[in-house]
């Protein structure tokens, strides 16, 4: 009897080295999104640009990802590029491919100083006319989608370095009130939608984090619905010009998502990408794979971390080299759409062992 016991235990752990990772290190079947079903959370997304001639975008979309946030199709220049001329069919697309393939949509975004038309900037707005204007937009984008998206980005990068509130047309004309306002509005037009504050480097838990604590008071103290924030994490996995600290420790990242958590809402790692020195070496493709790891272990040592979106499939298309100068390879596939280490640090992240 426990001959045979230790034979089926044997044959049992036989045939999980079987099924064990292929030579690189992937499973066939791994998948994101349905690890991190596995411990409880809600969903791992990407961010989606539109490209017909990629057929490996789909397939990994449907392998990998529960959620698709809309890279650049909702931002206010692409959506309403003069006042009440709304053009959203492309916005249309993202919605309807999520509804297709019964994803999540993280709408991306209602209020932001940046990607916004002259004609707001400097419109010479009264505070009135531009809280109109506010109310215009957010009427026909929320309005439009009710029901539809599961998350909306209300209001995109408000705060400075020092967690003071950047100087924006919003800002100067309206004052903080912009922001209780804005969330009021996307409440309004849909009372579906998970509502979020989304900013970057807010994952070092300093004077940045604290303005985003700031805001979740502020809004609360309006009697506003806000259901979460955003930690963008466009960091660096090594030093680099750019950054010469890297990605913050997990000690750190697991604070700094507790520091607004711990005020009831949730927290979303909303646009993850961690970039280096290019060109990639196997050596900082390691360092990148870890750095991978502990951000998704922080997010699953914090209750309220509900998910994971990383700005991108392909580092063939990432926004970093654009900006960054000597930057790139950021993402979790390479440009010829291989699995990187840094995908199964993810995983192992998100699995937990
Ligand atoms: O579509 C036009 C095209 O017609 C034109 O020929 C071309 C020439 O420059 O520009 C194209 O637009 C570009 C657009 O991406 C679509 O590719 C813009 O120039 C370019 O500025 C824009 O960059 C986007 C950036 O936001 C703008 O701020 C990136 O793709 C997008 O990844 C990035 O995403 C932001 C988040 O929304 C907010 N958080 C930071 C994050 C990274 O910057």
């Amino acid at each position: 009897m426990l001959f045979s016991t230790l034979v089926a235990s044997a044959l049992a752990l036989a045939s999980t080295a079987a099924a064990a990772p292929s030579p690189q290190g992937y499973g066939k079947s791994d998948s994101l999104y349905k690890a991190m079903r596995s411990r409880g959370r809600s969903f791992i997304g990407t961010a989606l640009t539109i490209r017909d001639n990629e057929p490996a975008e789909p397939k990994i979309i449907k392998q990998d990802f529960n959620s698709i946030t809309p890279e650049n199709a909702q931002k206010w220049e692409s959506t309403e590029p003069s006042r009440g001329n709304f053009t959203l069919a492309d916005s249309d697309r993202y919605v309807q491919y999520a509804k297709n393939n019964g994803l999540q949509i993280h709408c991306h975004n209602l209020v932001w100083h940046s990607q916004l038309p002259a004609w707001v900037t400097d419109g010479k707005f009264d505070n009135r006319t531009l809280i109109q204007v506010m109310e215009e937009h957010i009427k026909v984008l929320a309005g439009r989608y009710r029901g539809q998206c599961t998350r909306w980005d209300v209001v995109n990068e408000a705060l400075n370095e020092d967690g003071t509130y950047r100087e924006s047309v919003w800002y100067n004309t309206i004052g903080e009130a912009y922001l209780p306002i804005a969330f009021r509005l996307a409440a309004k037009y849909d009372k579906h939608a998970e509502l979020f504050y989304n900013d970057y480097n807010l994952e070092y838990n300093n004077a940045k984090t604290e303005g985003a604590k700031r805001i979740v008071k502020l809004i609360k103290s309006y009697g506003v619905k806000i259901n979460g924030v955003g930690y963008q994490a466009h960091l660096a996995s090594e030093a680099t010009p750019t950054a010469p600290g890297a990605a913050p420790d997990q000690k750190t990242l697991e604070a700094a998502l507790r520091a607004t958590a711990d005020l009831g809402v949730d927290v979303v790692y909303t646009e993850i990408d961690l970039r280096m020195n290019t060109p990639a070496t196997p050596e900082k493709l390691a360092v990148q794979a870890a750095a991978y790891e502990r951000v998704a272990k922080s997010c699953l040592a914090v209750k309220r971390c509900i998910g994971m979106t990383v700005w991108g499939i392909s580092d063939k298309y990432s926004w970093i080299p654009g900006v960054f100068a000597g930057e790139g390879a950021a993402l979790i596939w390479d440009e010829n759409y291989n699995k990187k280490p840094a995908y199964k640090g993810f995983l192992k992240g998100i699995v937990g062992r």
